[in-house]
């Protein structure tokens, strides 16, 4: 049983991996099960929220209750949460977004031969923080994973993208797992959440979140 903290509240939420093409038939990827935004859009609307899932590459279903916008670039992620985020509560940036994408790509399979091939990078724009850093922005969780220094890096992340709630994960302790474990990040300092079955994580971090909203938004 999950209590309806979010009874009401349109929540967005940004979950896989975003898919750079290089060429045809090949693109730049990262690793990422889409497991954990998906069962956080599950948890939303358990909780009584009206989901938009923006879901990058994974083979993963459809959670019940969530409304499913599938793209494949950082830009086209970029381009689903800008259409839909002047009418969000709260927006959730799950994905594991590539940070460049590939400015000589090619619209023909490139043939292999004996030349060293160069593919050129540019950075792709920030999903989250561009969000975060709006006039009026619906309330921000983003998530940080890292391989070392964690606590230390998710707090220069949070206070760099200006985000009220940011939840860290160890890359090692994530990935493609069954199970996860957070440490949430706020203003009232670090909350484990211990390791449990993703869903289970997800529902303990949708009534945090819903805590700390209500509080900004009081009755
Ligand atoms: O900077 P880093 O990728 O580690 O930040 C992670 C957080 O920022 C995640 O919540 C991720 O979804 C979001 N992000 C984004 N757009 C990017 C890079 C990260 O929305 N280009």
């Amino acid at each position: 049983f999950q209590p309806r903290v979010l009874e009401g509240r349109k929540v967005l939420i940004t979950a896989g991996a975003t898919f750079e093409r290089i060429d045809a038939v090949r693109g730049i990827t990262n690793t990422s099960s889409g497991k954990m935004g998906f069962a956080i859009a599950r948890a939303a609307w358990e909780a009584g929220a009206e989901v938009t899932l923006v879901a990058g590459e994974t083979a993963l279903p459809t959670p019940p209750g969530s409304r499913r916008i599938d793209v494949k670039s950082a830009q086209d992620m970029l381009s689903a949460v800008n259409a839909e985020i002047d009418t969000q509560d709260i927006f959730i940036s799950v994905a594991a977004v590539a940070d460049y994408y590939v400015l000589n790509q090619s619209e023909q399979k490139i043939k292999k031969d004996a030349h060293i091939l160069t593919l050129e990078l540019a950075p792709n724009p920030d999903i989250l923080a561009s969000v975060a850093c709006r006039p009026r922005p619906p309330f921000c969780v983003g998530f940080a994973a890292e391989s070392e220094n964690l606590i230390e890096y998710a707090q220069a992340k949070r206070k760099r993208k200006q985000l009220p709630l940011l939840a860290a994960n160890l890359v090692q302790s994530a990935m493609g797992a069954e199970d996860n474990e957070l440490i949430l990040l706020d203003d009232a300092g670090e909350h484990k959440l211990p390791r449990a079955p993703k869903l289970d994580v997800a529902r303990q971090l949708v009534t945090h979140l819903a805590r700390l909203y209500d509080a900004d938004h009081p009755a």
